[in-house]
């Protein structure tokens, strides 16, 4: 068997932010699965225009450029197979990680982990899969009080930033075959067995329910009083799991 060669590791020691240098480099046509990480970003994008603070070295950062054999109304589904990739890499250095929908990691219902997906459809469709992992931070500012942990808040130790990119490397690359080749029946069942949002209590854009299920598109089901409703995007608030 021939193995595909692996695709480049682009690392930048300080940054703006590396999704937007995933999108400079796949304009000048990098290879499918290049890995853009950097030490630090001085201008790191979260999602819903936040911005993504981390101090240098604690964690790891990355943009992978992703050309998908997707139709462009199954990218949302490729932010969860990044979710569920993102769990199993934890899981891997001793984390329980639950995912939050529809694409946060948890531990202890603390945010250990962001997802950030952006698209350009130029001369070609280009998705880059922006990935935080709070890895070696031992506190947090104030502001983030006990809504965010990290490996090592979680385990009391961390490997190097290195070592946890190889694990999710290996595990982007084997979920998003996985979305790619059979379709979102194995990522979902594996983002269902994940999930801290299913059988939650959730408040989302003025629905409040509970969050029965996860669509075949991704959407999130969330029962009220009028029934299930369908949720396609927005901030999910947990509450007490009932
Ligand atoms: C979120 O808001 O939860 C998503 C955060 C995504 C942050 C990562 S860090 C690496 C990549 N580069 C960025 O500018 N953002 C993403």
């Amino acid at each position: 068997m021939t193995m595909a060669p692996r695709a480049p590791v682009v690392h930048l020691v300080s940054v703006d932010s590396t999704q937007r240098v995933a999108f400079a480099l796949a304009a000048q046509g990098t290879p499918d699965g290049t890995v853009v990480i950097a030490d630090v970003q001085d201008a790191g994008r979260g999602r819903r225009g936040r911005t993504w603070m981390a101090e240098p070295g604690e964690s790891l950062l990355a943009s992978i450029v992703c050309r998908p054999r997707l139709s462009p109304a199954a990218w949302p589904l490729l932010s969860l197979a990044t979710a569920v990739a993102v769990a199993e890499t934890l899981a891997e250095l001793g984390v329980s990680p639950r995912v939050k929908w529809p694409n946060d990691v948890l531990a202890r219902e603390r945010k250990i982990a962001g997802i950030l997906l952006e698209s350009r459809i130029e001369s070609e469709p280009v998705v880059a899969v922006g990935i935080g992992i709070n890895v070696h931070q031992r506190a947090f500012p104030p502001d983030l009080g006990d809504r965010a942990t990290s490996v090592w808040r979680e385990t009391g130790r961390a490997p190097a930033v290195p070592v946890v990119l190889e694990s999710l490397v290996v595990c982007f690359g084997a979920w998003r075959a996985r979305l790619e080749g059979e379709g979102f029946t194995p990522v979902r069942e594996r983002w269902r067995a994940l999930s801290a949002t299913l059988g939650a209590h959730v408040s989302v854009d003025g629905t409040n329910g509970v969050a029965r299920d996860l669509d075949d598109d991704g959407a999130l089901l969330v029962e009220d009083a009028g029934g299930l409703k369908r949720i396609v995007a927005g901030e999910v608030e947990h509450a007490a799991r009932r």
